[in-house]
């Protein structure tokens, strides 16, 4: 190998590999799990996790994804506003796939199925309503109920 081509080749790598470690940790990041704790059958997530502080500057999360060990599917809880919540298993009813999270609908990497926030089927192939969780609210917690 040229010198010339070594040292460009170098130069590329070494640029390279910490912008491919800074897009992976970006979309690693996307989704937000919010810690969550189970009381009396609800699972409890703070509302404080709504938050996140980038360079000193607080923005607001629209919705988190909670999960514990003993879920197959996340649930998206979604902030609508600060009283109103919504949360949906992200378990698409048509086959089963996990659902994305983006542009304020659900859809399906699959075929192609989309919900909206509420879990109402917006388009096809799906024909059900996803699973969505009643949920109960006070000063600093969000509660989802689990039936
Ligand atoms: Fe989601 Fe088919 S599994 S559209």
């Amino acid at each position: 190998m040229e010198r010339r081509k070594f040292i460009k080749t170098c130069c590329y790598t070494a640029i390279g590999v910490p912008l491919l470690v800074t897009t992976l940790q970006s979309c690693a990041s996307a989704y937000f799990y919010a810690p969550v704790t189970l009381n009396k059958n609800r699972l409890v997530v703070k509302k404080a996790d709504f938050w996140q502080v980038k360079k000193d500057k607080k923005i607001p999360r629209p919705f988190v994804l909670v999960k514990t060990p003993g879920m197959e599917f996340p649930i998206c809880l979604y902030k609508i506003n600060e009283e109103t919540y919504t949360a949906s298993l992200l378990k698409c009813t048509h086959r089963g796939c996990e659902l994305n999270v983006g542009g304020g609908i659900y859809s399906c990497p699959c075929h192609g199925s989309e919900f909206s926030i509420k879990g109402n089927v917006l388009e096809g192939p799906a024909e059900q309503n996803l699973k969505t969780f009643e949920i109960a609210l006070d000063n600093e917690n969000i509660y989802i109920l689990q039936s």
